[in-house]
């Protein structure tokens, strides 16, 4: 059976959504709390039980995912009757079924949250916004180093919903960022980029991240992977150890999102934090543990939602909160 069909017939339950007040997250009225929560998570079950190796294989048909490219159109309520031009090229160009990229058409939300949140001038988030539109290896240097999985990749690969995540990294400048789920290497890549630039004004950084796939990460090409520590296992069972005498600058976390893991890898984090450290959660409002632990440590939580442009996918946005020391 195809592996996305007998996801639906599974039941299986995903963790319950948190409903948190949006108005006072800053969150849009009409912001997906769980878009497509049930397929999400039985899905991630399902991707437990077939092993990894298996993964990989499924997730490299890309193009020919037409099954799970039709259950997107429904779960992100894109009709082929109202919306024929975005749901056909989605449907028979795109080869992206989970962690989409895509162009954002509030570039000028993300300045001002950046602004706010981490005190950064707007012209230089905008620099910032600039550098992922003009990098060489964010862009035409894009997966050149792994021809054989071109028809995985699209031709053009904006950052998506890791934007915000790159603009976090750059203003913080951490010495060590931990990153939680690889997938292909989208949000690695962006991240070393981000180190990368970093690196070139002096504050030298380094990126830890956990993915059980060993497939995961392919998009990063070795020339890029200098400043890159790959772990081939859950956080779960590894995260502990790879913290051991070091302290974290920036988490972000865009794994499973399920409230005992991020739990787990949030206050792990939170021991070994450096004087000021960011959590970013990629799961947006999906569980409340990140406003829970900002809550029990006295600092805010952030939401911020980015819109994508002429794209199927309903953004989930992503939580922020930052850690300082007393
Ligand atoms: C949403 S994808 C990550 C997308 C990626 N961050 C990107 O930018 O495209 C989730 C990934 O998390 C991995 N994963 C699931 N549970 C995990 C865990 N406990 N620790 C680390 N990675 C995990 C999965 O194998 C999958 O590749």
């Amino acid at each position: 059976m195809n592996v996305d069909a007998a996801a639906d017939t599974l039941d299986a339950r995903p963790p319950e959504p948190f409903h948190p007040p949006l108005a006072e997250l800053g969150a849009p009225a009409d912001t997906p709390l769980v878009p497509g929560a049930k397929p999400i998570g039985v899905r991630d079950r399902l991707k437990q039980r077939m092993g990894p190796r298996w993964q990989a294989r499924i997730r490299r048909a890309g193009r020919l995912r037409l099954l799970s490219k039709w259950q997107n159109l429904r779960r992100y309520e894109v009709s082929v009757r109202r919306q024929p031009g975005l749901a056909l090229r989605y449907l028979l160009l795109d080869p992206e079924v989970e962690s989409f990229t895509f162009d954002v058409d509030n570039e000028a939300e993300h300045v001002e949250f950046v602004g706010e949140a981490l005190d950064v001038p707007a012209e230089r988030a905008w620099a910032w916004i600039e550098e992922t539109r003009t990098d060489p290896e964010l862009n035409e240097r894009f997966g050149s180093h792994m021809p054989l999985h071109r028809l995985s990749v699209k031709r053009r690969n904006p950052p998506g919903n890791r934007l915000i995540w790159y603009l976090v990294a750059r203003a913080l400048k951490p010495e060590l960022t931990v990153e939680a789920g690889i997938l292909n290497g989208m949000g690695t890549l962006l991240l070393l980029r981000a180190l990368a630039r970093n690196a070139e004004e002096g504050s030298l950084g380094r990126l830890v991240s956990f993915d059980p796939v060993p497939e995961a990460g392919w998009l990063v090409p070795e020339r890029l992977a200098g400043a890159w520590e790959r772990h081939a296992e859950t956080t779960t069972d590894g995260l502990e150890r790879a913290l051991a005498g070091r302290e974290v600058g920036l988490l972000v976390h865009d794994s499973i999102h399920d409230p005992e893991v991020q739990r787990h890898d949030f206050e792990l984090a939170l021991r070994h934090a450096a004087p000021e450290m960011a959590i970013v959660d990629g799961g947006g409002l999906l569980t409340p543990v990140l406003r829970e632990l900002a809550g029990e440590r006295g600092t805010e939580h952030r939401y911020f939602r980015e819109q994508p442009r002429d794209h199927v996918y309903k953004a989930i946005g992503s939580g922020l909160a930052i850690f300082r020391r007393p």
